[in-house]
């Protein structure tokens, strides 16, 4: 469903602090009642890599609560995307939930993150590991050419509980294919992998440590198990995910990263509540 008309924009009750930006919403759109995605202008002076995310919060406090959102938009896109969860009691999402076009939103002024190409040595394939929201910041940089120039092949993985919290990363891939400019670099070389834990019917079951243990993934691929020589991973999702899936990278012989010294696979966690 997509939320249309401005709310009007009213003034901040509270003054907006000075190392925060703020934007204003342009587009909301709800998947599921834990689910939605938004989209804010872009400060002409905000720059990012593909994949970091930035503290984002509400003006509805002296003190705002943030949270960290990774940015699922491009770093050359004109507004910002983020993709968020709904949490009833949530600190942050409580409210979140509830913006329409024309509100504010705050947003600090520098990101960070570790999910970026620097991060990573060069390899054929780069494997994108993500449950829930964690498939964010992926969503930025399977839209992002240099992506395309490091690695012959990505493949973006997404699990989820429910077939239904799958459908922000099935229609941003396949307006990707869609899409004129990038829609021939993703042809044949970008794999979009969705499984499902808590629906019996949906054709792709089970959460993503099995697949690959199981031999699954590589199977259903038609690619050889992950190896230190031609494979890299970036990993985002639950804190319980991201120590499953670090925990297999290292036991297939994979050496963590960072931005001062780039490896063979990295780690985010997907924040929120
Ligand atoms: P499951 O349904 O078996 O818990 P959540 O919404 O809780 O973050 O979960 C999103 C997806 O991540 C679900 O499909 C969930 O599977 C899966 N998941 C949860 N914990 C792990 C983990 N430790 N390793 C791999 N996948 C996980």
């Amino acid at each position: 469903m997509m939320d249309s008309g401005a709310t009007g924009g009213e003034a901040p009750a509270f003054p907006i602090p000075d190392n925060v930006f703020a934007e204003t919403v342009t587009e909301v759109q709800h998947y599921t009642d834990r689910l939605f995605r938004f989209r804010i202008t872009r400060p002409a002076s905000f720059r990012f890599r593909s994949g970091e995310f930035a503290m984002i919060g509400l003006p509805n406090a002296e003190k705002p609560v943030y949270r960290a959102y990774s940015m699922a938009s491009p770093s050359w896109d004109e507004t910002l995307e983020f993709f968020s969860i709904k949490v009833p009691d949530g600190p942050l999402t409580q409210h979140l939930q509830k913006i329409k076009p024309g509100d504010t939103v705050l947003m600090r002024k520098k990101p960070t993150g570790t999910l970026v190409n620097d991060a990573l040595l060069p390899g054929k394939r780069l494997y994108m590991f993500s449950t829930g929201t964690g498939i964010a910041p992926f969503a930025s940089l399977i839209r992002d050419p240099e992506t395309y120039e490091k690695f012959e092949k990505v493949i973006l993985t997404h699990t989820c509980r429910l077939p239904e919290e799958l459908t922000y990363g099935e229609e941003l891939v396949a307006a990707l294919r869609d899409d004129p400019l990038v829609g021939e670099m993703v042809e044949g070389r970008l794999e979009h992998y969705t499984t499902v834990t808590r629906d019996p019917d949906f054709p792709r079951q089970g959460r993503i440590t099995t697949l690959i243990e199981n031999g699954k993934l590589a199977e259903d691929l038609g690619l050889p198990q992950i190896a230190q020589a031609d494979d890299r991973v970036m990993i985002c999702g639950s804190m319980a995910m991201l120590a499953d899936v670090k925990a297999l990278c290292l036991k297939m012989g994979l050496l963590e990263g960072a931005n001062n010294r780039p490896g063979q696979f990295v780690v985010e966690k997907a924040f929120a509540d």
